[in-house]
């Protein structure tokens, strides 16, 4: 998944339009872009949404309220029978939330006579301040879990920041932290770490930006909230030939050598390089060109 765009559940047009925009995964939202409401409609229009999409190549996720708002039940009742790919939890405490959602999830897919554990998750972590001590939790929470984003928004809120963002666009510190331990906790997990959206969906300047800064981190993908983002996004985390076959060759060099270090044209290469590399073919699978 390197492209991961949200729609409003609520938006029949949007729904309509959100196949054709390129994005790997669809995040269909029930929670903030739907106002409390609409929240009824739109779990009817969702429903009959997944059904319609039903043996599409594109992957849906729904986005269901948080555990703490009475809102999650109703909304898995509704979507589920759709069979999505898998369920965005937003405001997610840590892995205990993780282990409470599956738990929901498997009555449903017996309900619905689906495989237990078909349905995936994936958390939106950061976005609560307690939430940032528990970030260890995730390891091993759950088979489902698939990959793993945060948020910045609802945490600034809480914390009452003036912002979130230095006048260069950067994430001011509170919130770089909250990313990085995004980007750890995924990867002691051994589930894919995406990056957050980039709200101004007008700039792409700096949509590339921060998506280039994600991907020299270590991030496999990010989230994105407007059709014309979806491109860049693919863009920039569908690994080049050139990285494929060296990366190739760099895991090949490693196995011949059997030892901790090895040499690729001239070049001394270390674990370091051997994980970049699996990175590299990691992101061209999700690509699917390899
Ligand atoms: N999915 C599918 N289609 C979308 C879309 C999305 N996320 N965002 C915009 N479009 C469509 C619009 O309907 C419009 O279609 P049209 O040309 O047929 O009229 C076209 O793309 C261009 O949209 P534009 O006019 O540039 O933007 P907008 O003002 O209609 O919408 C947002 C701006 C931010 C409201 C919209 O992009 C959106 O709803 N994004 C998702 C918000 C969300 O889910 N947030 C929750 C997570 S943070
Ligand atoms: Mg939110």
């Amino acid at each position: 998944m390197r492209s991961l765009l949200f729609v409003p559940g609520d938006s029949e047009k949007k729904l309509e339009k959100a196949p054709a925009c390129g994005a790997d995964v669809i995040i269909i939202d029930l929670e903030d872009a739907v106002a409390p409401a609409a929240k009824v409609k739109a779990r009817g229009i969702v429903a009959e949404y997944l059904k319609s999409a039903m043996g599409s190549k594109i992957r849906f996720y729904v986005r269901v309220n948080a555990l703490s708002t009475g809102l999650i039940d109703a909304d898995l009742d509704a979507v589920i029978p759709g069979r999505p790919d898998g369920i965005m939890l937003p405001k997610s405490a840590g892995g205990a939330d993780v282990i409470a959602l599956g738990a929901k999830l498997a009555a449903r897919e017996a309900i619905s006579g689906l495989p237990e554990g078909s349905i995936k998750i994936l958390p939106i972590s950061t976005e609560t301040t307690a939430s940032i001590f528990d970030m260890g939790s995730y390891r091993g929470a759950s088979a489902r879990f698939e990959a793993l984003t945060w948020g910045a928004e609802d945490l600034s809120a809480e914390v009452a920041a003036e912002t979130n963002r230095m006048p260069d666009g950067n994430y001011t510190e509170p919130y770089r932290l909250a990313r990085s331990l995004c980007l750890f906790a995924a990867t002691a997990a051994e589930v894919t770490p995406i990056d957050t959206v980039f709200t101004n969906f007008r700039d792409g300047e700096g949509l590339k930006k921060e998506s280039l800064a994600a991907r020299r981190d270590g991030f496999l993908g990010k989230m994105v909230i407007h059709p014309d983002q979806v491109s860049v996004v693919n863009q920039i985390f569908t690994p080049t030939k050139e990285s494929i076959v060296r990366a190739k060759a760099i895991i090949d060099a490693f196995a011949k050598s059997g030892v901790g270090v090895a040499s690729l044209n001239g070049e001394m290469l270390d674990m370091l390089h051997v994980k970049y590399a699996e990175r590299v073919l990691l992101r061209a699978k999700a690509a699917k060109i390899i």
